[in-house]
């Protein structure tokens, strides 16, 4: 595990954005695993700008965002979908239909679930996966449990976690309490896996997951599993 510890969250941004630029450069039609939360939004103003001045070329990479909530509709300001359009894909040349996000209204979730691995599973697999950790450890929405769950799954979220998110919503209660989040199988088969930490807040459960035990309790723990993860962490938060 390459750990990274970065001066500030815009030396942390650049370097995530280093690492998925060389990634773009050196297989111009990667699938890159996409994360949500305030932890990647300098990476994505990053890659923006790169995109801006013809250092980057998004026109073959395919993306497969980590999760949703269950619910929201694709043009809900607190839905994935619309975080990843304004802070990422409309900015850069990527065409819609390579971006996918799970789809918060799905009728047949368990249906959409399967479609979700089996279309990752089509392209190959994530070359690159960017994750943040959540506040309780938890990685997409593989929130803290008794057993790693593989496969894309309907997730109820921890009580820690919809007090966390709550902030982006106008009261608690309009958060929801379940998403749609990819499993730890497509996630650990990802060819790379960069974790960005910002923020002391996160110090504590970062490093309990990468050097305490490997427990579904601390779910990015698995991580240390992994054969190529690079994580940049920051005492400044965003
Ligand atoms: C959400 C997302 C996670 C993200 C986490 C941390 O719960 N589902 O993918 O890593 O928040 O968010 P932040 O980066 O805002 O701390």
């Amino acid at each position: 595990m390459n750990i990274i510890i970065a001066d500030s969250y815009r030396q942390l941004s650049d370097t995530a954005a280093e690492i998925v630029a060389n990634q773009i450069k050196n297989k111009p039609d990667t699938v890159l695993g996409l994360a949500t939360g305030s932890s990647p939004l300098g990476l994505y103003d990053a890659l923006a700008k790169m995109c801006e001045d013809g250092k980057i070329d998004f026109s073959r990479v395919r993306t497969v965002n980590l999760d949703e909530y269950v619910g929201l509709a694709p043009d809900h300001p607190q839905s994935y979908r619309y975080f990843m359009d304004k802070n990422l894909f409309d900015r850069i040349n990527i065409r819609r239909e390579m971006t996918k996000v799970p789809d918060g209204l799905a009728s047949d979730t368990d249906a959409f679930c399967k479609d979700y691995d089996s279309y990752i599973d089509s392209l190959g697999g994530i070359d690159l996966q960017v994750l943040g950790i959540g506040p309780d450890g938890h990685i997409g929405f593989n929130e803290p449990d008794g057993h790693f769950t593989a496969a894309t799954h309907v997730a109820e979220l921890d009580p820690s976690t919809v007090d966390a998110n709550s902030r982006f919503f106008e009261s608690r209660d309009e958060v929801p309490k379940t998403a749609i989040t990819m499993g730890m199988r497509a996630i650990m088969q990802a060819k790379k896996i960069l974790l960005i930490a910002p923020g002391k807040a996160k110090k504590e459960i970062l490093f309990k997951a990468l050097e305490g035990d490997i427990t579904p309790r601390i779910p990015a723990s698995v991580l240390q599993l992994h054969r190529d993860v690079t994580v940049i962490y920051s005492d400044e938060n965003r």
